[in-house]
C-alpha cells in the first residue's frame, strides 16, 4: 500500500514525455485474441492496467512476449483459443478485461468473463455489449458471476445493425473487434468516437479488418473469415498531456508537453485557454503551458469525445479551487465521479457537491494533509491539489494511479516538483 508525500508551493518547469495511451493499448492487446499469428504493439504505457491484461491474456492461452518487463513493446500470439475463462481475480481489478469478451468469442464461438463489478465511480454495466453480442447471434447467459457466451450449434457471429442506447466506449471496442470477424456486415449507430476507437480500427485495418467510418457515430464492418498478425504503436495518451498541462498551469510553471496529440485535446486546450491559461502548439507532437497571469473561473460539463473529458474532470476540479471566480462542474457520463470533492474540501478547497453538479469557488488556500485516493483520475486531481497546497499531503490507496499513470512520481521530479513514494510492504 504505497503512498504519495508531496510538499506542494513550487513551480514546475521543463519537459515531460507522454506515455501510450493506456485505454488505446487495453483493446489493442486484446483485438489480438483474434488471430492466431503475433501481434506486435509499441508505445504501450508502464502501468499496472497493462501488465494485468498480459496475465489475462496469458490466462486465456495467448503467449504475451517482452522483451523486459514492464515494456514498452508487447507480442502477443494467441495461437489456440480454448474455452477461454477470464477470471474474477483478475477482472475484478480493472474492468477492461471485459475487452477480452467480444475476440474470444467471435474467434472461437465460446467465452467466458467474470462479470466486472460497480466501481467507486458508478454503478458501470455491461448490458449494452451483451444486448449487442445477443443481436449478433450469441446466446448469454449471466450465471454465478460470470458471463457465459456461446454462438449456438458450433456457428460463428453474425453481422446485425446495431444501435447503442447510450454511447458506450468498450462497449464499442468490443462489438468492432466481434464484428471483425462475423459473418456479413455490422453497421454499429451511436458509437463512441473517441481516439481510442480510431486507434483501434487503425489497428483492425492492419490486421486485415473491412472498417469504414473512423472517427463517425456510425460504423460498417464488413466481417471477414480470418485477420492476421500486424505491428501497431498506440496513440498518446491524451489524459496523461491533459493533467501535465493542468500541472503547469496550477503551479504558475511553463511545463512542454512532448510526444502528445494535440489534436485529441480540443475541449482541455478551449477550457485551459478560458480560464486565462495560455497554450502553445510547438510542433505537430509538443505543447507548452504557460502560467496564466490569473486563473479565471469557468463551468465545465463533461461528455463523450469531442466534448470535455470525464477522465480530466478531478483535474480540472483541483484547478477551479484556484481560479477566481465559481465554477460548475457537471458531470454526465458517470453517476458518482466526485469522491475527490471531498477529499479536495479537507485540504481547504471551497466547494460544494449536489447530485452531478459540483460549484467551485476560488481562489481558495489550500493546506497539506493526508488524504485517500478513491479511483484513477481522482488520484490525478488529488496530486495537482498536493502540488498547489501549503505542506504536506500524504495521499493514500496510490495504487489506483499505478494503474494508468506511467513513472508519475519520476515524471513529476523531473518537473522539480517535491515528491516521493512511501513504500509500506504489504505483510
Ligand atoms: C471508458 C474508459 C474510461 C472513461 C469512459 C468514459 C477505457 C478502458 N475506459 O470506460 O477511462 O472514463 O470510457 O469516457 O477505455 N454504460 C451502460 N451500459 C453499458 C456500458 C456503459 O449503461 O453496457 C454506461 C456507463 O455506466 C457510463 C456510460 O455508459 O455511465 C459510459 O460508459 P463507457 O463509455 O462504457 O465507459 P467504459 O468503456 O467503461
Amino acid at each position: 500500500m504505497d503512498k504519495f508525500r508531496i510538499c506542494g508551493g513550487r513551480a514546475l518547469h521543463g519537459t515531460v514525455k507522454i506515455s501510450g495511451a493506456k485505454n488505446s493499448a487495453l483493446p489493442a492487446m486484446a483485438a489480438a485474441l483474434l488471430t492466431d499469428e503475433p501481434v506486435t504493439l509499441h508505445n504501450i504505457p508502464k502501468v499496472r492496467d497493462i501488465i494485468t491484461m498480459g496475465r489475462l491474456l496469458a490466462f486465456m492461452s495467448a503467449t504475451v512476449s517482452t522483451p523486459e518487463f514492464p515494456a514498452e513493446s508487447y507480442t502477443i500470439e494467441s495461437k489456440s483459443l480454448n474455452d477461454a475463462v477470464a477470471p474474477y481475480e483478475l477482472v475484478k481489478t480493472m474492468r477492461a478485461s471485459i475487452l477480452t469478451l467480444g475476440p474470444a468469442i467471435a474467434r472461437s464461438g465460446v467465452a467466458h468473463v467474470s462479470l466486472p463489478g460497480g466501481c467507486a465511480i458508478g454503478a458501470r454495466p455491461v448490458d449494452l455489449h451483451l444486448a449487442a453480442l445477443e443481436k449478433m447471434g450469441a446466446q448469454i447467459a449471466t450465471e454465478h458471476g460470470y458471463i457465459q457466451a456461446r454462438v449456438p450449434n458450433g456457428g460463428g457471429l453474425k453481422g446485425a445493425h446495431i444501435v447503442f442506447e447510450k454511447i458506450t466506449v468498450t462497449g464499442t471496442e468490443n462489438i468492432l473487434m466481434a464484428a471483425a470477424l462475423a459473418e456479413g456486415v455490422t453497421i454499429l449507430e451511436n458509437a463512441a468516437r473517441e481516439p481510442e476507437i480510431t486507434d483501434l480500427i487503425h489497428l483492425l485495418r492492419k490486421m486485415g479488418a473491412d472498417i469504414q467510418g473512423d472517427d463517425t457515430s456510425i460504423l460498417r464492418i464488413r466481417g471477414v473469415s480470418k485477420l492476421h498478425g500486424a505491428v501497431h504503436g498506440v496513440i498518446p495518451d491524451r489524459i496523461e498531456a491533459g493533467t501535465f498541462l493542468v500541472a503547469g498551469a496550477i503551479t504558475g510553471g511553463e511545463i512542454t508537453v512532448a510526444n502528445c496529440q494535440p489534436a485529441h485535446l480540443g475541449a482541455v486546450l478551449t477550457k485551459l485557454e478560458t480560464t486565462g491559461v495560455h497554450v502553445d502548439t510547438v510542433n505537430p507532437c509538443t505543447l507548452r503551458v504557460h502560467a496564466a497571469k490569473k486563473l479565471v473561473a469557468s463551468d465545465v460539463t463533461t461528455e463523450e469525445y469531442p466534448g470535455f473529458a470525464t477522465d480530466m474532470q478531478a483535474q480540472y476540479m483541483a484547478l477551479a479551487t484556484q481560479a477566481e471566480g465559481t465554477s460548475v462542474i457537471t458531470e454526465t457520463i458517470f453517476e458518482n465521479r466526485f469522491l475527490h470533492a471531498s477529499e479536495m474540501i479537507r485540504m481547504g478547497a471551497n466547494l460544494s457537491v449536489d447530485g452531478r453538479r459540483a460549484v467551485v469557488r476560488g481562489p481558495a488556500h489550500l493546506s497539506g494533509t493526508t488524504v485517500q485516493a478513491s479511483d484513477l483520475r481522482a488520484s490525478a486531481g488529488l496530486v495537482l491539489a498536493a502540488l498547489v497546497a501549503e505542506g504536506e499531503t500524504v495521499i493514500d490507496r496510490v495504487y489506483h494511479i499505478d494503474r494508468g499513470y506511467e513513472g508519475i512520481v519520476e515524471k513529476l521530479q523531473d518537473l522539480g516538483a517535491d515528491i516521493e513514494r512511501l513504500h509500506f510492504p504489504t505483510s
